[in-house]
């Protein structure tokens, strides 16, 4: 689920696997996937190296002798960045690398065994292409399936893929796995906004957790596609998970597109909607966007992280203070997700929560 604002979400139509199509070694792509409307997608990346997302240390949040410089930290990320990179998370290299082995497995099938968790008309879930309302609609070059993981009633069996035949059990650790980086990072995000942390730790304890695995083929015009247009994530924040060490996820930050390059176990946090609400417009949700390579493959395991569908989002009471007024509404999840699934014609979706 991402920033990109669905039209006619009971109409999605099918369009080709780009899988596929890099398959069929073309020397062009299709003018589908031609970004014309778009500058170049290479000319706007950063040559600045120098310019790097920041690295927050999760032992350094929880120690008591290194707390208060790490949380100022991350308070600085947040605020500066919106999107930043996550060590020592504490979840296993194990948990990691076995998700990382299934998506691939999953992608490697065969187009046909693939189809058996195929979207079916006007659902997102399962495998396919996000969001595509009208024929003449710029294509990502991007695969994807997208599954719901928790709570676990949301589960959708006819679309949890049963091959690889060690999936489902990994994907049910790793979602379990992702809360726990969630709740505790919830904790330090609201220490470091100064708010109450226990109601938002247990609306993050049930929440929803939605996954997205993206595959990014190797494209013949990297220059002249996205892999995922640009866009902002909804939900309180995405945990995203680079599957290899070829970069592809880019941010825009001043005005310039920043490369996240991939670091081994780390995990990308990304602020979305929900956190810019709750923290009065402090925290940003930044926009984003995956950009392809000409010879190398790509994947990514999205975590995208609710707080439970009955919690109030809106700016936390804390924050509210003689000039510095509530900039949104409050709304709960559930209605939040109503407004963005139902959007008002021509009016960004985050206006409308605006007041
Ligand atoms: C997303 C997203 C970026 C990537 O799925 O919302 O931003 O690098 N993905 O795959
Ligand atoms: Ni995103």
């Amino acid at each position: 689920m991402m920033g990109l604002e669905p039209k006619n979400l009971h109409s999605s139509i099918p369009v080709p696997s780009v899988q596929e199509l890099a398959s069929l070694q073309l020397e062009a792509v299709p003018s589908r996937y031609m970004r014309d409307d778009m500058e170049s997608i290479i000319s706007t990346v950063a040559s600045d190296n120098t310019l790097r997302v920041p690295l927050i240390d999760m032992t350094k949040l929880v120690d008591p002798e290194s707390q208060e410089t790490e949380l100022q930290k991350l308070h600085a990320a947040c605020k500066e960045w919106g999107i930043f990179q996550l060590i020592n998370h504490g979840v296993s290299d194990e948990s990691l690398r076995n998700m990382n082995k299934q998506t691939q497995e999953f992608f490697d099938l065969p187009s046909k065994e693939k189809q058996r968790w195929a979207q079916k008309p006007g659902s997102l879930e399962g495998y396919g292409q996000a969001f595509v309302t009208s024929e003449e609609q710029k294509l990502d070059w991007n695969d994807m399936i997208f599954l719901k993981a928790l709570p676990i009633e949301d589960r959708n069996p006819e679309i949890w893929p049963e091959n690889p035949p060690k999936f489902r059990e990994s994907l049910d650790r790793y979602s379990q796995d992702m809360r726990q980086i969630a709740v505790a990072l919830t904790r330090f995000m609201a220490m470091g906004l100064e708010i109450e942390t226990r109601e938002l730790c247990a609306a993050y304890e049930e929440g929803l957790y939605q996954i997205r695995m993206n595959y990014y083929p190797p494209c013949p015009q990297p220059e002249r596609v996205t892999g995922l247009t640009p866009h902002v994530d909804i939900p309180g924040f995405a945990l995203l998970l680079d599957c290899g060490d070829t970069p592809g996820l880019q941010v825009l930050k001043d005005g310039r597109w920043i490369f996240v390059e991939p670091l081994d176990g780390a995990v990308v946090v990304d602020m979305g909607r929900i956190t810019e609400i709750l923290s009065n417009g402090l925290y940003k949700a930044p926009e984003h966007r995956a950009v392809v390579s000409k010879s190398k493959e790509r994947r990514s395991i999205v975590t995208f992280c609710y707080p439970a569908l009955s919690f109030k989002v809106g700016p936390a009471m804390e924050l509210i203070k003689l000039g510095s007024p509530p900039l949104y509404k409050t709304v709960t999840v559930e209605e939040y997700l109503g407004c963005f699934f139902n959007p008002k014609p021509d009016v960004p979706f985050i206006d409308t929560m605006k007041i």
